[in-house]
């Protein structure tokens, strides 16, 4: 039975929640272990949906896990038992495409089934294939899956088309174990690619400019291992942030990293919070009503669009109109239609919401669709007149540790029922 969350609306949060470690971080870091036989030990892996099912697929092609006691993960690959990652797990978490890199660099053969769409986009992974051809693996696609060999990569210039976060973690991991030196141009410079640029380069890996439009890595001939710490979620930060701001209250997140939010805090401020920024921890003070304010979504250092949704429930409370355009997937607006559900007046234009602000929102029955939009109606329910209800709260689940607990720490009304 799909579990939902029941949130009775109207309290101001107050308080201080500690942000987990990052789901788009831990993801790439459990796949690099692939590309040493060496153990590596991840410490804060978050206790996430998505960490669960990487963790199976890489069970499935030979990886040993065990928990320290002293605290953190390890992983280790001593030998591969398998080399494909199947339709079933794949479909489940696109993400699964991030074992095609370190799998062709560790043992020259990968079968990774086509990721297909999910609800936000189409998402292909052309760029990821490209990269790979360039650095001379031979790529077949049969049957839904992606046949890649190559008997040793070779390193090389790779331009990507457009800005790719997996792809440029993929192609980071691929050319690490490459002959010679790989440069990545146009690569993404979100802060959980420089993570994984850390941990490649505490596993013996050498690369520049991680964080930079250019990376450049000399490849080695092989890795070791190492013990890495797992970068606090942004985007969950983010969302705890907004929790304090929708609802008037007066919010402080902790094991928070400012500088990896800097897009968001200003839109924040925009709309009328009051911030203060430490170095580890940031404190939001919601205002009485927050002030209208237009959002266009871009790759890092740009506003995230793993942000989009949320803050679109924080402005259909403003008093007036905001523009947001999403320019990076061709169908995230799809809380938009639960959001008015709760009374929210938004109007889709293609690429642009256009939100006209309105005075509260009515608790009502809603539908998560996926990750970030399940967020954005927990925050509007946070903030709404009456009592909510968001189903399929599995979506949650998938990149939020708990998230219902931490509410309640900060005072929240919301329960989760089975
Ligand atoms: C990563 O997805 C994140 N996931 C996403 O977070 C995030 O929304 C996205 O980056 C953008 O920041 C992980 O890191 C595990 P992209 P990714 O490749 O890498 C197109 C969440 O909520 N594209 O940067 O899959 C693609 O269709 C998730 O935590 C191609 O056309 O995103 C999209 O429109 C959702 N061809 C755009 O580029 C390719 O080969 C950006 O995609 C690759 C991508």
């Amino acid at each position: 039975m799909a579990a939902r969350l029941e949130i009775e609306g109207g309290v101001r949060l107050q308080g201080e929640v500690s942000a987990s470690s990052a789901k788009n971080a831990a993801l790439p870091a459990l796949a690099a272990s692939l590309l040493t036989a060496e153990p590596v030990v991840l410490e804060n892996l978050p206790a996430l949906a998505d960490v669960t099912t990487i963790r199976q697929l890489l069970e499935r092609l030979g990886a040993e896990f065990s928990e320290l006691p002293g605290g953190g993960t390890r992983v280790q690959v001593s030998r591969l038992k398998s080399h494909e990652a199947p339709y079933e797990l794949v479909s489940t978490m696109r993400a699964s495409v991030l074992v095609l890199g370190p799998l062709l660099a560790r043992t020259g053969v990968a079968r990774v089934a086509l990721p297909g769409g999910c609800a936000i986009g189409l998402r292909p992974i052309d760029q990821h294939l490209k990269g790979l051809t360039r650095l001379g693996a031979d790529i077949e696609i049969e049957n839904g899956f992606v046949q890649a060999r190559s008997s040793r990569l070779k390193g090389c210039r790779i331009t990507s088309d457009l800005v790719t976060v997996t792809g440029t973690e993929n192609l980071m991991m691929a050319a690490a174990l490459a002959e010679g030196t790989t440069v990545i141009e146009n690569a993404a410079r979100e802060p959980e690619v420089v993570d994984l640029a850390w941990l490649l380069q505490a596993m013996g890996a050498r690369i520049d400019g991680a964080g930079t439009e250019r990376i450049e890595i000399v490849g080695v001939p092989e890795l070791g291992g190492c013990r890495h710490r797992i970068l606090p979620d942004r985007i969950e930060t983010g969302t705890l942030l907004v929790a304090g701001a929708i609802t008037g209250g007066d919010v402080t997140v902790t094991n928070a990293v400012p500088r990896n939010l800097s897009a968001l805090l200003a839109k924040l401020e925009e709309a009328g919070a009051l911030l203060e920024v430490g170095e580890d921890r940031i404190r939001c003070q919601g205002p009485e009503r927050p002030r209208p304010t237009d959002l266009i979504t871009s790759p890092f250092p740009g506003f995230p669009t793993d942000m989009q949704a949320q803050m679109m429930a924080l402005i259909g409370l403003a008093d007036g109109l905001s523009r947001v355009t999403e320019t990076i997937f061709e169908n995230r607006f799809m809380h938009a239609a639960e959001l008015c559900r709760m009374g929210a007046r938004i109007e889709i234009d293609g690429a642009t919401a256009i939100v006209r602000g309105v005075e509260h929102y009515e608790g009502a029955p809603v539908m998560a669709t996926d990750l970030r939009a399940s967020a954005s109606l927990v925050l509007a329910g946070l903030a709404a007149k009456g009592r909510t209800g968001v189903s399929r709260v599995y979506h949650l689940d998938r990149g939020y540790e708990r998230l219902e607990a931490k509410l309640q720490k900060l005072g929240a009304k919301i329960q989760r029922l089975p």
